[in-house]
């Protein structure tokens, strides 16, 4: 079963298999195990091996991993000593990848991947942007490190930029590590802004907003709902505007996004406005691979108004031009702004971790002369508000937001091409970007997922390995392709990508493919 959100590029977790296999012949195999022995020390894997194999009852896990070490000399040793996330650790097992240009991957082994999911949508000016290294490389060289104790220059550009080019002037942009922590403090600064003590948060089923134990609380997410009991932390969860599986049984999109937006607005009614300090959402793309009717955003702004609850738009994921738009909620105009947005991911194009939470002018205004209890060590930090800054220039020089509005019309359109001739896919979201989403299902009739979610078919998992042999990495998460390359790709890539998956939902899912033909 797959088993991560961040998984979903995961050879470690999920893919496996060929990267196993790669000493076929005994002879070779033999060869192989004696030039890596060195590397490996397999003398102290074998030892390990007979002490293992003495109580082979007692730990039959330790002993199926030791024995794959010892015949597969070539795997990556770095689950031996590396938790990662989102993965069974004893099912880790990725190739090594040394470096990247522009959308593809270098591995070890000398192979290159082209990235069709931007690593976990993160990528966005693709691998190893020179303009960024070089940007990160002259701040280290000029000041690398000082606490937000003290002033720094790329930070200080960076917030006035964000504000700028979001219209917030006048607000205030708080840095974070990354995304979770940028949707903690968001709902911090809503209660702080809000006067609402422990103000009561609105989020959606099937969100995510981090992997925190906060962000645990916020996400809709049922593969962390159960460590986390989100009513104490304050959270309440309406049903998504998910339309091709509408909760609410609309028949229409529109429709959809309007009942899931009512729904908001009857959860504030139900606990009283004056207890519900914010409403966190998606504003477009989302880890879980939900994109709102167009009805819905809009409405969800018009109601929080309304009621005097402040709006949060989760934008880690939807931001720099992933959406076709600086931030997704612009798409809407003034009608969709939020009163607080976060980003993390394309931020720095994930040459750095940082995230930000940036508020408009109302907010800084309630909480300017109150003390403001938050921040790590690293907030603010300056190499990464430089990435940052180098980020948003990449960004407008190159022109990649309209590129992506660009390339995300005529990606969706070719997939929408596939749906028509491969019944597998049940629905194809997105198209505002370079990012769409892909719903794979049993049964387009009855709309029966591939498997239930968040879980994964053998059968999916092997269309995808057979994607990585052919040089291509697509995201998948449970039963959703997430198509969300780099937005440098090259447009000989892209349709290359695109025919490749064809071509493999031919030969993974063929009956079903031939049914709708005929
Ligand atoms: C919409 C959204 N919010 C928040 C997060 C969490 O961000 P991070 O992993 O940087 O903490 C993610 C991560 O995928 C995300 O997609």
């Amino acid at each position: 079963m797959m088993v991560g959100m961040g998984c979903h590029v995961r050879p470690g977790c999920s893919i496996r298999s060929r990267y196993r296999g790669t000493v076929q012949h005994h002879g070779e195999r033999k060869q192989a195990v004696k030039q890596e022995a060195g590397r490996w020390n397999l003398a102290s894997h074998n030892a390990r091996l007979r002490r293992l194999s003495s109580n082979r009852k007692a730990q039959p896990m330790c002993w199926r991993r030791v024995r794959r070490v010892e015949t597969i000399p070539r795997m990556s040793p770095e689950r031996d000593s590396v938790l990662h996330s989102w993965c069974v650790p004893a099912e880790w097992n990725a190739p090594t990848v040394v470096g990247g240009r522009g959308s593809r991957l270098l591995l070890e082994d000398g192979r290159e991947l082209l990235d069709m999911s931007s690593l976990v949508e993160c990528s966005n000016l693709g691998h190893q942007h020179p303009r960024l290294i070089a940007a990160i490389r002259e701040q280290a060289e000029r000041l690398s490190f000082v606490t937000s104790a003290w002033g720094a220059e790329p930070r200080r550009a960076l917030a006035e930029r964000l504000l700028e080019l979001s219209g917030f002037e006048g607000g205030l942009v708080f840095f974070t590590l990354g995304g979770a922590d940028a949707n903690e403090n968001a709902v911090r600064i809503s209660r702080l802004a809000s006067g609402k003590g422990r103000g009561l948060v609105v989020t959606r089923d099937r969100s995510y907003h981090g992997a925190s134990y906060m962000d645990m609380a916020l996400s809709g997410d049922s593969r962390t709902a159960h460590q986390v009991d989100a009513a104490a932390w304050g959270v309440r969860h309406v049903p998504p505007p998910y339309s091709y599986r509408c909760p609410f049984g609309s028949g229409s999109p529109h429709a959809c996004g309007q009942k899931a937006a009512a729904a908001v607005a009857d959860c504030i009614d139900t606990e009283g406005a004056e207890r519900v300090a914010a409403v966190l959402m998606e504003s477009n793309a989302g880890s879980n691979g939900i994109v709102a009717p167009d009805s819905y955003w809009p409405m969800l702004r018009e109601l929080t108004s309304e009621r005097g609850v402040l709006l949060i738009a989760d934008e880690v994921m939807s931001a720099f031009g992933r959406c076709g738009e600086w931030f997704a909620w612009q798409r809407h105009g003034e009608q969709g702004r939020p009163d607080i947005m976060t980003l993390a991911k394309g931020l720095t194009g994930a040459a750095l971790p940082l995230g930000a939470v940036v508020m408009s002018a109302a907010i800084a205004r309630c909480i300017e002369h109150q003390m403001f209890y938050g921040g790590l060590t690293y907030c603010g930090h300056p190499l990464c508000c430089a990435a940052g800054l180098a980020a948003l220039d990449i960004y407008r020089e190159e022109e990649l937001i309209e590129r992506s509005r660009k390339l995300g019309a005529s990606l969706f359109a070719e997939l929408r091409k596939l749906q028509s001739r491969h019944s597998v896919i049940g629905e194809v979201r997105g198209g505002h970007g370079l990012f769409a989403v892909v719903e794979l299902v049993a049964d387009p009739a009855t709309r029966a997922p591939l498997a239930p979610w968040p879980q994964q078919t053998d059968t999916q998992r092997a269309m995808l390995r057979a994607a990585l042999d052919q040089g291509v990495s697509f995201g998948s998460r449970g039963n959703l392709l997430i198509i969300a390359p780099p937005l440098v790709i090259g447009e000989t890539d892209l349709s290359a990508a695109i025919s490749l998956l064809d071509r493999l939902l031919t030969r993974f899912f063929p009956v079903i493919g031939l049914e709708k033909k005929a």
